[in-house]
C-alpha cells in the first residue's frame, strides 16, 4: 500500500498540464469519484489496524498533494489565458463611421444663423394646429380653397377642426398672442399638404416664417432684409426683384426672386432661362391680423415672410428631386458636409 502511493505520488509530480483538457483528465484521474484516490481510500480498510493510522496519514497528504496541483495549475492556464487575450494598445484602432448631416438640416442651420446675426429669435409651434392659428387668425375667408380637404390633412372635422399645419405662418399667431413687440423671429418647421409625390410637390416639406413688428417697420426694412439674407446665403453677387402678389395674412404682398445662382442671371434651364428663381413669400402684416392677436394696429406695423428649405437646397446644393431628401439613400445624403 504505501509504495502505491508513493509511486502514485511520484506519478502526480511529474504529470504535465498544459491545457484545460489536460487539467480535466488529471482531475479525473486522481480526484474523481472513481479515481485512484478514492480507490485507495476504499483499500484502506484492508490494511492491518496498527498500520491504519500512518497509512490513513500518507493518503490525506497524497490527496492534498493532487488537490494542490489541480489548483495551481487551474490557476496557471487561466493567467495564461487572460495575457493571451491582454489588450494590445498598439493595435490600430477601428474606424468609426461618423455620418452626416442632412442637407435640409445644413441649410435650416444656415438660416438661422443669417437671421441670428440680424436679432432674430427662434421660435416653434405644433405641427397639428386648429383652424384658428393655421387659417383664421390668418385672414383667411371662410370659403379659401386652402381649407379645402384636398389641399389639407384634417386630423378632425367638425366642431373642433384639427389639421396638420399647411404653412409655419400659423407659429406667428402664436407668437403674436404670447409676446408684445417688438417681435423679431424666425419660425422653422415642417409642414403638411395633400398633395401627389413628384420630383417637384411633397407631402410635407419645410419652411422657415420671418416675422418682424415694431413701431414704424416699412416694406423698405423688408426689401432690405431680404436681400441682406440673399447675399448671405447666395453670394454677394445675389440680387433680388420683388413681383406684386397675394397672400390673405399680408397687404400688400410680394413674392421674391434671386438672380440665378447658376447662370448669374444670364438664363439657363434651371431658372428656365429668366435669370430668376423664386425663393419665398412676403408682405406687411395685415392689420386685421395684428388685431386678430389683440396686437395694436394704429401703433404698430410689421413684416412677414415665408420660405422653403427645400427650394433654398435645391439652389445650393442643385438637387432636383424633392422625394431624394426623404428616401435615406445613404449614397445621396453622405455628399453633403457641413460638420456635425
Ligand atoms: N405661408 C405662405 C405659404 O405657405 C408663405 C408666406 C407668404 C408666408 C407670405 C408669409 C408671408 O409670412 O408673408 O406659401
Amino acid at each position: 500500500m504505501k509504495e502505491k502511493i508513493s509511486a502514485i505520488e511520484q506519478e502526480i509530480t511529474a504529470e504535465a498540464i498544459t491545457n484545460g483538457e489536460q487539467l480535466e483528465q488529471f482531475r479525473i484521474k486522481y480526484l474523481g469519484s472513481k479515481g485512484l484516490i478514492k480507490a485507495l481510500f476504499a483499500d484502506l480498510k484492508e490494511v492491518p489496524n496498527e498500520q491504519k493510522r500512518e497509512v490513513g496519514q500518507l493518503l490525506n497528504g497524497l490527496r492534498t498533494k493532487a488537490q494542490e496541483k489541480f489548483d495551481s495549475q487551474k490557476e496557471a492556464l487561466e493567467n495564461q489565458d487572460q495575457e493571451e487575450h491582454k489588450l494590445d494598445v498598439t493595435r490600430p484602432g477601428d474606424a468609426i463611421e461618423i455620418g452626416a448631416r442632412h442637407p435640409l438640416s445644413l441649410v435650416r442651420s444656415e438660416i438661422i444663423e443669417i437671421f441670428n446675426r440680424i436679432g432674430f429669435s427662434v421660435s416653434e409651434g405644433p405641427e397639428i394646429e386648429d383652424d384658428w392659428h393655421n387659417f383664421s387668425a390668418l385672414n383667411f375667408p371662410p370659403e379659401h380653397p386652402a381649407r379645402d380637404m384636398q389641399d389639407t390633412f384634417f386630423i378632425e372635422k367638425g366642431e373642433k377642426e384639427m389639421a396638420l399645419r399647411t404653412h409655419t405662418s400659423s407659429v406667428q399667431v402664436r407668437v403674436m398672442e404670447n409676446s408684445q413687440p417688438p417681435i423679431r423671429t424666425i419660425s422653422p418647421g415642417r409642414v403638411y399638404r395633400n398633395e401627389a409625390i413628384s420630383a417637384r410637390a411633397h407631402c410635407f416639406f419645410h419652411q422657415v416664417e420671418g416675422l418682424y413688428i415694431d413701431k414704424d417697420v416699412s416694406f423698405a426694412d423688408l426689401k432690405q432684409t431680404l436681400l441682406y439674407f440673399a447675399k448671405e446665403m447666395f453670394g454677394e453677387k445675389a440680387h433680388i426683384r420683388l413681383r406684386p402678389s397675394y397672400f390673405p395674412f399680408t397687404e400688400p404682398s410680394a413674392e421674391v426672386d434671386v438672380s440665378c445662382t447658376i447662370c448669374n442671371g444670364k438664363g439657363c434651364n434651371v431658372c428656365k432661362y429668366t435669370g430668376w428663381l423664386e425663393i419665398l413669400g412676403c408682405g406687411m402684416v395685415d392689420p386685421n391680423v395684428l388685431e386678430a392677436s389683440n396686437i395694436d394696429s394704429k401703433e404698430y406695423t410689421g413684416f412677414a415672410f415665408g420660405m422653403g428649405v427645400e427650394r433654398i437646397a435645391q439652389l445650393k446644393y442643385r438637387v432636383n428631386d424633392l422625394r431624394l431628401y426623404s428616401e435615406n439613400d445613404v449614397r445621396f445624403l453622405k455628399q453633403f458636409t457641413g460638420g456635425i
